[in-house]
C-alpha cells in the first residue's frame, strides 16, 4: 500500500492512497488492534522500560522516499504502541492524567477524517464547539452571556483567562504594552498554585516577582488572612492588584481554596477572580459539593480540563469567561482576510479566533460532545463518586497499617509513604523514591510523587475510570512488600506483614 507519490512521473499527484480498498483494510486492522489493546490493557504491565531498539527506530534520517503505510504501521505496532505512557491502564495514577474512552478514540478518528479547522466560518464543527461551550456554562452555573473556548488543556485555558484579566484591567495594555501604563500589576494565589499559572504570569509580562505566593494552611488551602494582608501591603506600597487565582483542587493534594471568601475579597478590592478548576471543576456535577461551590459562578473566569477527571481523550481543556464583551475585547484583532460575510462559508458564528491566541484549531469539540452524549451526566456522577470512594478506601488501607503514613488526602488525591518508624527524613525520602521506581519498573502500578514539607510522598491521583478497589489493595500490598525487602537489605528493621 503505497502513498501515490511514487511511480507517478508526469502525473498529477495527491496524497490519497493509490488503492482505497487496501487502505480500508489497513484502517479496519488498526481499529481491530486498538479495540483489542483497550480491551486487554489490564493484563499488561502498567509501565515497561523502552528497549534501545525502539528508541533507535526514532533516530533515523529524514525520509526522502515513501514507505508503505503497512510497513509504517508495523513499526508503530512494534516500537511505539507497547511503550505508551499507559495512562489507559487501571493502575495508572501518575501526575493527573485521565484514561480516555473508546468512544473518544473514535471521535478523534472522525474529527481527523473531517480535518475541520474550527476557527471561522459557517460549518457544523463551529456549532458543535458552541454546544460544548454552552454545556460547560451550564455545568459551571455561568450565564448565557458568558463565553468560552476549548483549549489544549488547562495551561492554555489559564493563560487565556490571565490575558483577558490583564487586558480588561487597562485597555491601554493592548496598544502600549505593560511599559506604557503606570500601574505595577500584581497577581495573588496560594503557594500550591500550579506552575502553569506561574509560567503564564511570566509570559504575559507581569513577571514572577509580581506573583504573590500566599501561604497555605495545614490543609494546603490559601490562608485568607495572609491574602488580605499582602493585598493591603501592596496597595500601600503602590502596587496594583489585578487578579486573584483560586484553586479548585490543587495538583499536590487536591485542596480547594474557600471560593466564597475569595469572591468577597475580589469584590471588595475590585480584583478579577480566576479559578483554576483543572481538577475540581467536575465536582459541580455532584450536589454534595453544591454548598462549597455555590459562589463559583461569581468568579470572572474558570478553567476546566476534560482530559483529566472527565476521562476524555487527550488533549482538551476549556476556559470560560463570564463577560463575553470583556473577553472579546481582550483578543479581537480585525483583519481583511478574516472578515465576516452575511452568507456563504465566511458567514457563521463569531470566530473562535476572536477569543484566544490560536487561529487554526482542531475539532476537539467532537470528542467532548460524543463522550457527554454517550455517557450522560449520570455516568460522570457515578464515576467521580467511585474515584472519591476509592481514594477514601486507599486512605483507610494506609491508616490501617502502622508502617504506612498518610501525608495528605483530599478529593481524589492521596499522598503517603512507607514509614517504618525511627528512620531519618533523608532515609525515608530515598526509600520511598526507590519503592515508587520499583512499583513502576516492575509494571505493578504507576503512582507519581511529590514532596510535602520536605517529605517525599508516593502520590496517587485517581482520575481513572478503569480502576477497581482491588487495584488499590494491590498497590498497598506491593508497596509494603517492596518496602520490607528494601529494609531487610539495609538490615535496619524486621519485616512487617502486608495487609
Ligand atoms: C491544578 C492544575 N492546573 C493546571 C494544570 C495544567 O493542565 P494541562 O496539563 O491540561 O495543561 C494541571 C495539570 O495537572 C493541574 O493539576
Amino acid at each position: 500500500l503505497l502513498a501515490n507519490s511514487d511511480n507517478m512521473e508526469n502525473k498529477e499527484r495527491s496524497l490519497d492512497p493509490t488503492n482505497w480498498d487496501e487502505f480500508r483494510k489497513l484502517a479496519y486492522l488498526m481499529v481491530d488492534d486498538l479495540v483489542y489493546y483497550l480491551q486487554n490493557i489490564a493484563n499488561e504491565p502498567v509501565w515497561k522500560p523502552i528497549p534501545e531498539e525502539a528508541k533507535s527506530a526514532m533516530k533515523l534520517p529524514l525520509p526522502e522516499n515513501s514507505t508503505s503505510a503497512i510497513d509504517i504501521y508495523k513499526t508503530f505496532k512494534e516500537h511505539v504502541l507497547p511503550y505508551n505512557t499507559n495512562n489507559i491502564h487501571p493502575r495508572f495514577w501518575a501526575w493527573v492524567q485521565g484514561g480516555g474512552t473508546p468512544i473518544g478514540m473514535l471521535a478523534d478518528l472522525l474529527a481527523s477524517g473531517m480535518n475541520a479547522n474550527v476557527s471561522i466560518g459557517e460549518h457544523m464543527p463551529m456549532y458543535v464547539e458552541g454546544q460544548v461551550i454552552d454545556w460547560c456554562k451550564q455545568i459551571m452555573g455561568y450565564p448565557e452571556s458568558a463565553h468560552g473556548l476549548l483549549t489544549s488543556g488547562a495551561s492554555i485555558a489559564n493563560i487565556t483567562a490571565l490575558i483577558t484579566a490583564r487586558n480588561h484591567f487597562n485597555r491601554d495594555i493592548r496598544n502600549k504594552g505593560l511599559g506604557g501604563i503606570d500601574e505595577k500589576l500584581t497577581v495573588y494565589g496560594s503557594s500550591e498554585t500550579h506552575n502553569c499559572l506561574i509560567k503564564g504570569i511570566e509570559t504575559i509580562g507581569i513577571g514572577r516577582n509580581n506573583f504573590r505566593q500566599v501561604p497555605v494552611t495545614k490543609d494546603y488551602i490559601i490562608n485568607i488572612d495572609a491574602l488580605i494582608k499582602v493585598i493591603d501591603e501592596d496597595l500601600k506600597s503602590g502596587f496594583t492588584p489585578f487578579c486573584i487565582i483560586g484553586n479548585l483542587g490543587t495538583v499536590n493534594t487536591g485542596a480547594i481554596d474557600p471560593i466564597s471568601e475569595l469572591v468577597s475579597i475580589a469584590h471588595k478590592y475590585g480584583i478579577w477572580l480566576h479559578i483554576d478548576g483543572a481538577i475540581g471543576s467536575v465536582l459541580k456535577f455532584l450536589p454534595e459539593y453544591e454548598h462549597q461551590l455555590k459562589d463559583l459562578q461569581q468568579a470572572d473566569s474558570i478553567s476546566l480540563d476534560f482530559h483529566k477527571w472527565m476521562y476524555i481523550n487527550y488533549e482538551v481543556g476549556c476556559v470560560l469567561i463570564k463577560d463575553r464583551e470583556i473577553y472579546k475585547k481582550a483578543f479581537v484583532t480585525p483583519a481583511n482576510y478574516l472578515m465576516h460575510h452575511d452568507k456563504g462559508l465566511s458567514s457563521g458564528p463569531d470566530p473562535f479566533s476572536n477569543y484566544g491566541m490560536e487561529l487554526s484549531r482542531g475539532f476537539k469539540a467532537l470528542k467532548v460532545w460524543m463522550n457527554f452524549k454517550h455517557y450522560g451526566l449520570n455516568n460522570y456522577r457515578a464515576l467521580i463518586r467511585q474515584n472519591l470512594n476509592q481514594a477514601e478506601y486507599l486512605i483507610s488501607l494506609i491508616k490501617g497499617n502502622t508502617n504506612l503514613e498518610l501525608l495528605a488526602g483530599n478529593l481524589n488525591i492521596v499522598c503517603f509513604r512507607f514509614n517504618p518508624q525511627g528512620q531519618s527524613q533523608e532515609f525515608l525520602n530515598l526509600l520511598n523514591k526507590e519503592i515508587l521506581i520499583q512499583l513502576q519498573v516492575k509494571g505493578i502500578a504507576a503512582p507519581s510523587y511529590t514532596v510535602l514539607n520536605g517529605n517525599y510522598c508516593i502520590r496517587v491521583a485517581n482520575t481513572n475510570h478503569r480502576s477497581k478497589k482491588s487495584d488499590f489493595g494491590l498497590l498497598i500490598d506491593q508497596t509494603l512488600d517492596i518496602g520490607n525487602k528494601l529494609m531487610i537489605k539495609t538490615n535496619s528493621i524486621t519485616p512487617v506483614e502486608a495487609s
